[in-house]
């Protein structure tokens, strides 16, 4: 079954089993920013990006990538500089172990394409299905919020 879908801005075909997921593939193409948890959409660990909005890869069958926009933590990355949002979480030491924090950062991600006002109830809601075992959460929230109400308005 070949699926043609844009990944990390390219357009790529795919040769899928049916019923393998996108969280196979893209392990398979090397992009181990994406973790490997539950595998049943309870932990957030493989969140990634479908079209702009936060989704769990381990949920998502290949054939349902047809014609889709899927980006990962990679394709934010540079070697030179972090990321606005990455240098907020390491500076505020929201990442530890560091197993959730790409799915953390893609949530948040899809948070600030939203249009309207970002508050901290919104931001824990976007951060709700990644689950942390080492920071509490409260460092993430504040990462987050520190980021994404610079441009914008804010309530708390
Ligand atoms: S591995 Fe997908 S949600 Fe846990
Ligand atoms: S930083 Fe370790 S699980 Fe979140």
């Amino acid at each position: 079954m070949i699926i043609q879908f844009e990944l990390n801005g390219r357009l790529v075909s795919a040769d899928a089993a049916p019923g393998s997921t996108l969280l196979e593939y893209l392990r398979g193409e090397e992009l181990y920013s994406v973790k490997h948890g539950c595998d049943h959409g309870e932990c957030g660990a493989c969140t990634i990006l479908v079209n702009s909005r936060s989704v769990n890869a381990c949920l998502v069958l290949m054939h349902a990538v047809e014609g889709k926009k899927i980006e990962t933590l990679e394709s934010f990355s540079t070697h030179e500089q972090l990321p606005e949002m990455q240098e907020s979480f390491l500076q505020a030491g929201a990442a530890q172990c560091g197993f959730c924090t790409p799915g953390m950062l893609l949530s948040v991600e899809a948070l600030d394409r939203e249009d309207g006002v970002v508050t901290e109830a919104g931001v824990k809601d976007a951060l709700n299905g990644n689950l942390c075992r080492c920071t509490g959460y409260v460092k993430p929230v504040e990462a987050a919020l520190k980021v994404l109400t610079q441009d914008r308005g804010a309530l708390r």
